[in-house]
């Protein structure tokens, strides 16, 4: 690695500090800022994290600016429609493509946790019906720490190894019994006859009455879509898995948290706000042309959802893959479906307008991942639990990677304060206006409750 230094001059002092560089393998250098504060006394600012670099990974990349997203090293295009998702989720667990004997030993462990220990299942029972199911995986999956004690000790890297394990063979059981308790239906068991991701379409679709009849081609969809999502560098979830983890906290406690901050419509919750909108634009029959000036409109305050990305400027390549087999299935199927004529003439409009042109405002993942699972029957409330079942093999490598870092710290950002300073306790009577007010406001409450 080239060593790099960096001046940083402090104008109105008259001073000058070396900084060190890094350089990555790809994408760009960074500045060693760690000492920065003990040698100059000052912080930097980074709201929302735009150029802060926040650790040092070897599992994923992406150049925004090209549209490449790799998976240790690997173009996600080629894992996409070569690879299975229990194959990739070995490569980014374990840095590289497993060996026949290593991917059945894989299988057949991933296998043997798919199930959920029985008390687990009172806990969907007291959830309300309508609850989403993505509010009943962040309970439930925090709860698991309640119920697997033998491994979470997490100093242990067989413990650490024994964990990752039954999370990533349980969240699939979890996402369906979230959706059958959602349905009313009694929860599947998973079946070991089936593969990952087929023995979530069976808890999601079978029945005990009935069995559910995998169709190849739905299935090969929604392990691709497990793979595109299975990993996408320091994200909002991923960096809240990552800074719950730096504490020390339990994978099950660091993984609810990571199901939290994905379910936001900025991040894993967009698919499904996708769909929301482009069902609106059908159901009032609205222009789509007009709804882009609406959009365009910053006093509306409303975000074409399914564009634009932090990282990517230009088009997302999960979304180029979704593209592709979502025309693919809707012409397999036979099916004309006027969600997706939407989708197209709202891309192709927004692709050639100029406040989308000078923004790279571009389709990401969630554009068309929804009207592809629509299409295969899922409802819209398990789009982003389904967005989570991808991702945690994503946020599962990159907690152990931060546990297993040697430069690994419990996450602590600083702050620019900027706050009131030097303010003296008031008593109560000698606070003013607000305390005359709080005072007739309580006197009232007494007495009318006299
Ligand atoms: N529609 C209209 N304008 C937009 C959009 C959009 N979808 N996205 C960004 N802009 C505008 C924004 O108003 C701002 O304009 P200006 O510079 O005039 O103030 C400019 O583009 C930059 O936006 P930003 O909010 O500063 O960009 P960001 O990097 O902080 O936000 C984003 C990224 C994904 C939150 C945002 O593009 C967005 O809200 N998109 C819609 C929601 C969405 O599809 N989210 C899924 C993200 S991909 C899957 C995932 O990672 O979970």
């Amino acid at each position: 690695m080239n060593k790099k230094r960096f001046t940083l001059i402090d104008n109105d002092n008259k001073k000058e500090y070396q900084l060190d560089g890094m350089e990555g393998s790809i994408g760009p250098d960074v500045i060693n800022i760690s000492s920065l504060y003990k040698d100059t006394g000052l912080f930097t600012y980074d709201p929302g994290f735009t150029s802060t670099a926040a650790c040092n990974s070897k599992i994923t990349y992406i150049d925004g600016e090209k549209g490449v997203l790799l998976y240790r090293g690997y173009p996600i295009e080629q894992l996409a429609n070569n690879s299975s998702f229990l194959e990739v989720s070995y490569l980014l667990m374990h840095g590289e493509l497993p060996s026949q004997s290593d991917k059945v030993e894989f299988e057949n462990t991933i296998k043997n946790h798919t199930l959920l220990n029985e008390q687990i299942t009172h806990f969907f029972r007291g959830f309300r019906r309508d609850a989403h199911p993505m509010a009943m995986m962040i309970g439930v999956v925090g709860a698991l720490s309640a119920f697997y004690h033998d491994s979470l000790n997490i100093e242990d890297a067989n413990h650490r190894m024994i964990s990752t394990h039954r999370i990533l063979a349980k969240m699939p059981t979890i996402a369906a019994m979230a959706f059958k308790y959602h349905l009313g239906e009694p929860f599947m068991y998973p079946l070991n006859k089936y593969d990952y991701t087929d023995n979530f379409l069976h808890m999601s679709f079978a029945t005990p009455t009935k069995e559910y009849e995998i169709n190849p081609l739905f299935s090969k969809i929604m392990d691709q879509i497990f793979i595109l999502h299975a990993d996408h560098e320091q994200n909002a979830s991923t960096s809240t898995v990552r800074t719950a983890g730096s504490s020390l906290a339990n994978p099950y406690a660091c993984i609810s948290a990571g199901i939290s901050s994905l379910w936001g419509k900025s991040h894993g919750g967009a698919n499904e706000a996708v769909i929301d909108m482009i069902q609106e634009i059908k159901n009032n029959d609205l222009n789509p042309k007009k709804f882009i000036e609406e959009v365009k409109n910053k006093k509306n305050k409303i975000r074409l959802m399914g564009f634009g990305h932090r990282v990517y400027k230009n088009y997302d390549p999960r979304a180029k893959v979704l593209k592709k087999s979502t025309e693919e299935l809707f012409k397999e199927l036979k099916i004309k479906s006027k969600e997706l004529e939407i989708a197209k003439e709202i891309e192709e409009l927004a692709l050639n307008d100029e406040y989308f042109k000078e923004k790279n405002l571009y389709p990401n993942v969630d554009f068309y991942s929804g009207i592809l699972l629509k299409a295969l029957g899922i409802p819209t409330s398990m789009f982003t639990p389904i967005f989570a079942v991808g991702r945690t093999i994503g946020w599962l490598s990159q907690w152990k990677e931060m546990i297993e870092d040697q430069e690994f710290k419990i996450s602590r950002p600083r702050q620019l304060y900027s706050g009131e300073i030097d303010k003296n306790y008031k008593k109560v009577m000698e606070r003013e206006k607000k305390s005359m007010f709080n005072l007739l406001w309580l006197k009232k409450t007494f007495l009318n409750n006299q």
